[in-house]
């Protein structure tokens, strides 16, 4: 094959890629997409078919948008000068990234460093085990999770996973996690209590006092549910779940991998609410897909209780990640912090976030399939339902078909999938955090297009104040 020559390209990838995520069967019949090229929002494939991208790489990732040139030249300067170097060992951008974090996230100050969220997610869980084994003889050691929130792929951070259609057939799983209900008011029983953040937070209290506090380290959440369908706490959740942690001496530890580096229109996701955590994880967003880095990051006081005599050999965090040590990561992740700093990117999040969401409301009075619109920032959910007063929730085949549709007009659209059995009915959207009004304006202008394109027993013709009537 010739330089440039990507002819050979699809029958390779046929031949020998196993992508993620998807089923193959039907790449027997069809191609695989293979994209090629990106610039800002928009990404083209190897027929030359540009994409407006509404989900950031697929996976809420390329926040800062395709084809920066100052990423990858920090990368690239960093890599000719010192690639690679155990993280035993510190490194220039590893320093200098982890100060200018730290500045981010007052009351805390350590920062770890590996390569995919289910690491830095699984670092948190060693933490807590081993800071159990160290003084409560281990028995402090069990972490609790949530419905609907995810943690990642690997089996510990699947046996800590609320998405059942994630877990199914990858048993058995690690023990020591235990499950509380989702706070998603839309589908939850007493969701219309004003009360009812603080409600669903009280069930993390009734599982620890079930379960014995004793044996409670941590409890591990998303400050706003991605996979799981979209779920933004509802008011008093997360002051009432840092209350219930200080009472029981239970770690917080928050999951921004998804949230981390402005997707919500602050930094971190968490800081919409006013709490303290202990431990923090993010991966995705650091440096916007341009190089592969995760981080937990501590407080002091959790890094201190690792401060072994030298002579001590078992009680220091005994923990290692080979490409934790990779400085393209952190190169790439500085270069990534300066650019949302310099282009007051969070700005731009919160206005074109409440934008969406608005356009998307507007939509929903036209389309009563539309149940409820829900999200912070630019990252959004649209849940489908068969009809806005039993809020049963339409076939996955249905989210999907809009996917699709929105796809053949060129946008890419994300939806939740093998998550939740009978949930997997909602519309992701989660743009780079660089998107314009104009753009906005085209995803939603798609979906618009491709919810009118639903068969009419799927999605009537009636507007939503019609169908309550
Ligand atoms: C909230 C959350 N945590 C953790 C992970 C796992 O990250 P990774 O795929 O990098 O291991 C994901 C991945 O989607 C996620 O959404």
């Amino acid at each position: 094959m010739k330089p440039n020559d990507l002819s050979e390209i699809v029958s390779n990838d046929k031949s020998h890629v196993w992508h993620h995520l998807i089923q193959h069967k039907p790449l027997q019949s069809t191609d695989p997409m293979v994209i090629v090229e990106g610039k800002g929002m928009r990404v083209k494939d190897i027929n030359g078919r540009e994409y407006l991208d509404a989900v950031s790489g697929g996976v809420w990732t390329v926040n800062v948008g395709y084809g920066r040139e100052s990423i990858a030249d920090a990368v690239r300067d960093q890599l000719v000068k010192m690639c690679y170097f155990s993280n035993s060992a510190g490194n220039i951008p590893g320093a200098k990234f982890a100060d200018k974090l730290i500045e981010k996230m007052p009351g805390l100050s350590r920062v770890y460093y590996s390569n995919s969220g289910s690491e830095a997610n699984e670092k948190g869980y060693k933490l807590v085990r081993q800071l159990a084994a160290m003084k409560n003889d281990g028995k402090k050691h069990r972490t609790i999770f949530r419905d609907r929130d995810y943690h990642g792929t690997t089996i510990t951070a699947l046996s800590s996973c609320g998405q059942s259609q994630r877990k199914d057939q990858y048993g058995p799983f690690t023990p020591g996690f235990i499950e509380m209900p989702h706070c998603l008011p839309y589908r939850s029983a007493n969701g219309d209590d004003p009360d009812f953040g603080v409600q669903s937070a009280r069930e993390l209290e009734k599982i620890i006092l079930r379960e014995d506090p004793d044996t409670i380290g941590s409890v591990c959440l998303e400050p706003v549910t991605a996979g799981g369908g979209v779920i933004v706490p509802p008011e008093g959740y997360f002051e009432t779940i840092q209350e219930i942690c200080k009472k029981y001496g239970v770690l917080l530890h928050i999951d921004e991998v998804v949230c981390g580096m402005g997707r919500t229109g602050k930094w971190f996701g968490y800081q919409h609410f006013g709490v303290k955590p202990d431990i923090v994880t993010m991966a995705k967003g650091v440096a916007s897909g341009y190089a592969a880095i995760s981080v937990t990051v501590t407080t002091e006081d959790l890094f201190n209780e690792f401060l072994a005599e030298p002579a001590d050999t078992m009680h220091y965090f005994r923990d290692i990640s080979t490409f934790g040590g990779c400085a393209a990561g952190p190169a790439a992740a500085l270069e990534n912090m300066r650019i949302i700093e310099d282009e007051n990117i969070l700005d731009n999040v919160n206005k074109m976030g409440d934008y969406l969401m608005d356009q998307l409301r507007e939509l929903q009075q036209k389309y009563p399939i539309i149940g409820d619109v829900r999200g912070k920032g630019l990252f959004v959910g649209a849940e489908l339902v068969k009809e806005p007063a039993t809020r049963e929730p339409v076939a996955e085949s249905v989210a999907a078909a809009v996917v699709a549709d929105c796809l053949k007009q060129g946008v890419m659209i994300g939806r939740t999938n093998r998550s939740i059995p009978e949930f997997n009915n909602t519309l992701c959207l989660s743009p780079a955090l660089i998107c314009s009004k104009a753009e906005i304006d085209e995803i939603v202008a798609s979906i618009d297009v491709a919810l009118g394109n639903l068969p009419a027993q799927v999605a009537p013709s009636k507007s939503r104040a019609e169908v309550l009537a």
